[in-house]
């Protein structure tokens, strides 16, 4: 299985167009050693020719110009991406549906909940039936369901499982208040030929036994590195929001709650890799000393660009 990081960062990217955090002002004028990444959506294949988005991400246009293996290659019009696969409603993870309005017909996978939202309140999907028009193939995560395995058309030898986890809806689903099973999923992605296994969750707010289960089946952990601390945006003035509000754990734990780096290490996982970097968090900075807390463990920091063979 072939895992291509398309963009890393949390909603808002980094640096963040309106930022003039230490972070955001360090990177633009290179006095802080730090990549920019654009906004969270992977792709994954078997055979490196035909892929699935997980997550389509605002900046979809920059994130397929940049990435040679996803441009078009038989005929006038073509793409390798045959199907995208949503973890939930949330922006950052949908709005690049409209960047793919100029090609086919789009395979979306989705829980009820989130094709929901996506008809509705953020009528993404809706707005679509104007240009390409989608399919949508449903993930049956709901009520009492709290997973499901499927396949993807094309995708022969990947067989997919969606996952119900802790989360939040967005602000602007009727569930924000109250999540709803199917409002946020992880994958478990395994490669039949090979047995290798990813496990994907790029908003994950709550490791418990059964999260806790799904990540010790696989070879590859891709998850939740949006904060470092609970309260980091509040201690940056940069919003009051804490990281439990938000739907995520952070890496570091409290009296309240263990942390994702504690989480990582007591599974077995070969590449143990977090995504979806908020432009606060300091492990976005390569020489600081959280970074080297990680390195140290033995724990990755997705960037832009990056490619993970299972
Ligand atoms: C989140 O996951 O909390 C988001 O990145 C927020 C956003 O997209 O603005
Ligand atoms: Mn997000
Ligand atoms: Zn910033």
């Amino acid at each position: 299985m072939k895992i291509l990081v398309l963009g890393s960062g949390a909603g808002g990217g980094f640096p963040q167009w309106n930022c003039n955090c230490r972070q955001c002002a360090g990177q633009r004028i290179g006095d802080v050693e730090a990549r920019a990444r654009t906004q969270s959506s992977v792709a994954v294949s078997a055979d490196g020719q035909s892929w699935v988005l997980l997550n389509a991400s605002p900046d979809i246009g920059q994130q397929l110009r940049g990435q040679p293996q996803l441009h078009p290659r038989h005929g006038v019009r073509d793409t390798p991406i045959k199907a995208v696969i949503l973890m939930d409603a949330q922006i950052d993870h949908v709005t690049g549906l409209l960047g793919m309005r100029e090609g086919p017909c789009i395979d979306v996978y989705a829980t009820p909940c989130v094709f929901e939202d996506l008809t509705t309140v953020f009528p993404v999907i809706s707005v679509l039936e104007h240009y390409c028009g989608t399919r949508w193939h449903m993930l049956a995560v709901a009520g009492t369901q709290r997973s499901a395995s499927f396949t993807v058309d094309g995708f022969p030898s990947l067989r997919f499982t969606a996952v119900a986890i802790p989360g939040k809806a967005p602000p602007y689903s009727p569930h924000r208040g109250e999540q709803t099973t199917g409002d946020n999923i992880a994958l478990l992605i395994e490669d039949l030929d090979d047995g290798s296994r990813l496990f994907y969750s790029p908003g994950l707010a709550e490791v418990g036994a059964s999260e806790l289960q799904w990540m010790r089946d696989a070879d590859c952990l891709l998850v939740d590195g949006t904060f470092w601390v609970e309260d980091e945006m509040l201690q940056a003035g940069l919003s009051r929001k804490t990281a439990r509000e938000m739907g995520h754990l952070p890496q570091m734990g409290d009296e309240a709650r263990v942390g994702m780096v504690d989480v990582m290490l007591t599974t077995g996982a070969r590449r143990k890799v977090l995504i979806h970097i908020n432009n606060s968090n300091p492990i976005l900075d390569e020489t600081s000393a959280q970074r080297r807390v990680l390195d140290g463990h033995g724990i990755e920091v997705a960037y832009d660009g990056m490619e993970i063979t299972l």
